[in-house]
């Protein structure tokens, strides 16, 4: 993954940012694209959304060594701004072998463009807090778990209130799997 020059975002990016956390989870976390902080460390979610995704994690009594990270993008876009389409569908292979690596019972898909990358007719005003099944090509059958973007919801009152409840939804989830 280091050394894929499959779209232009590697020209900017400092480095590619893989993901992280524990190989074996059970629950996978899928963000849009590396920030700032995260194009310095090499490690998905360590800016502001990490911190906040922490907090949620920790008050259903998880830490990031029990789950894995990664995100749609893995180079930082210029500027924070949103993946192309082609950026997107030129990592694509890389997220379907980690998640192929990882073989994870739940996929939490954070923000919009998690989201639509896997199911882009789904809104995620409509999807989110809700569990589903797909059978989706090199994936195979998964759940999936949508929820607001960290980042996004770190500004909005209301829409870190709703975050944070479909967030204590996911142990109930994990232990029905
Ligand atoms: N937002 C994301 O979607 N991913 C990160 O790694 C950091 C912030």
């Amino acid at each position: 993954m280091s050394k894929c020059s499959e779209c232009s975002l590697h020209c900017d990016a400092s480095r590619v940012v893989a993901g992280d956390g524990n190989p074996e989870a059970r629950i996978m976390f899928i963000g849009e694209a590396p920030g700032k902080k995260e194009d310095e460390t090499g490690i998905p979610f360590v800016g502001a959304a990490g911190k906040f995704l922490s907090e949620m994690l920790a008050e259903i009594k998880l830490t990031r060594e029990d789950i894995y990270i990664a995100n749609v993008v893995k180079c930082r876009p210029p500027q924070n701004r949103d993946p192309l389409a082609e950026e997107v569908s030129a990592c694509w292979p890389w997220l379907q072998k980690q998640i192929e690596i990882i073989d994870p019972k739940l996929i939490v898909t954070l923000g919009r463009h998690s989201l639509n990358r896997f199911f882009p007719e789904l809104k995620i005003s409509e999807t989110h807090g809700k569990v589903f099944q797909a059978e989706l090509p090199k994936i195979g059958r998964r759940n999936f778990y949508a929820l607001y973007h960290p980042a996004a919801a770190l500004y909005n009152g209301s829409m870190r209130e709703v975050l944070k409840k479909d967030f204590k939804k996911i142990p109930k989830i994990l232990k029905q799997l």
